[in-house]
């Protein structure tokens, strides 16, 4: 199974750049053709949340409009900066969305691993959680399917990202309760984010928990003290996840790669079916 995430596409109506410097339906347009030209191609791309840059139905017209050119099945989860209505209107009938509820959370079960796709937003808040409804529903869906190896997807990361500006810590609520609920769960092989407009891994929950990068501005590393959050000009990427059922030493097992998006020259064969074409 080959898993492709994408986040933070931040996509705003037409000929806005957004902060007045980004273009990041054209970045967007960059990811959607970097994962077409995979070869094999994924089996599907999750997009870990926000979506826009500010929810609405003509933004979220123009993301369809670009992710529709996509081989593969896309599914969507929400972020601080959507808004669940105008999702479900536009992406309601093609993402998986449920069509009822307040909570834009739902289980993808058609593939080698069950992906559990949770909703952590607050409406109009930056900061996300897991409240007492969202857990009880996430300790359900995983208590279904034990056996099963399962990826829990959530925008905010659950943990503390070292970062000292508005990204430090995506959970304002729920984050113990959470590492306490996959602890119970031994199942979860990944636990995937989105927000954090950088690529984190670090263990959470008995498991790992992996932060993807952005496919428009990443935001710059910074630790020091006057809570800086920086927009860097690092090249934007999307994460592959490959479930491999031949891993050893113990089985089956989650690889994550992190790849950059832009324009290289062409790779440089060293070995084709296993003969050595260049020394060294
Ligand atoms: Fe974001």
């Amino acid at each position: 199974m080959i898993l492709v995430q994408m986040s933070d596409t931040h996509i705003d109506e037409p000929g806005t750049l957004v902060y007045g410097h980004f273009d990041t339906s054209q970045a967007l347009e960059r990811a959607v053709a970097a994962i077409n030209a995979m070869e094999p191609g994924p089996d599907l791309i999750l997009h870990t949340g926000d979506i826009a840059s500010h929810g609405s139905v003509a933004r979220y017209q123009a993301f369809k409009a670009i992710t529709d050119e996509l081989v593969a099945p896309m599914a969507v989860i929400p972020g601080n900066h959507d808004d669940r209505d105008a999702l479900r209107e536009v992406l309601g009938g093609s993402a998986s969305l449920p069509a009822t509820g307040e909570f834009l959370h739902f289980v993808i079960d058609d593939h080698a691993v069950r992906i559990i796709c949770c909703d952590s937003v607050i409406a109009g808040e930056t900061p996300g959680e897991m409240c007492a409804e969202r857990l009880a529903w996430l300790d359900a869906r995983l208590s279904e399917a034990p056996e099963r190896p399962t990826i829990v997807a959530l925008h905010h990361p659950p943990f503390y990202s070292g970062m000292t500006g508005s990204s430090a810590k995506g959970l304002a609520r729920g984050g113990g309760e959470l590492d306490a609920l996959l602890r119970r769960h031994t199942q979860v092989v990944r636990v995937l984010a989105g927000h954090a407009h950088r690529p984190m891994t670090t263990a959470f929950g008995g498991t790992i928990a992996y932060a993807g990068p952005t496919t428009c501005y990443p935001f710059d590393l910074y630790t020091g003290p006057e809570r800086l959050l920086n927009i860097t000009h690092e090249p934007p990427a999307i994460a592959v996840h490959l479930w491999l059922e031949d891993a050893t030493p113990a089985g089956a097992d989650l690889v994550t790669h992190t790849i950059p998006i832009g324009d290289w020259a062409p790779p440089l064969t060293l070995l084709k079916a296993g003969v050595k074409v260049l020394a060294g």
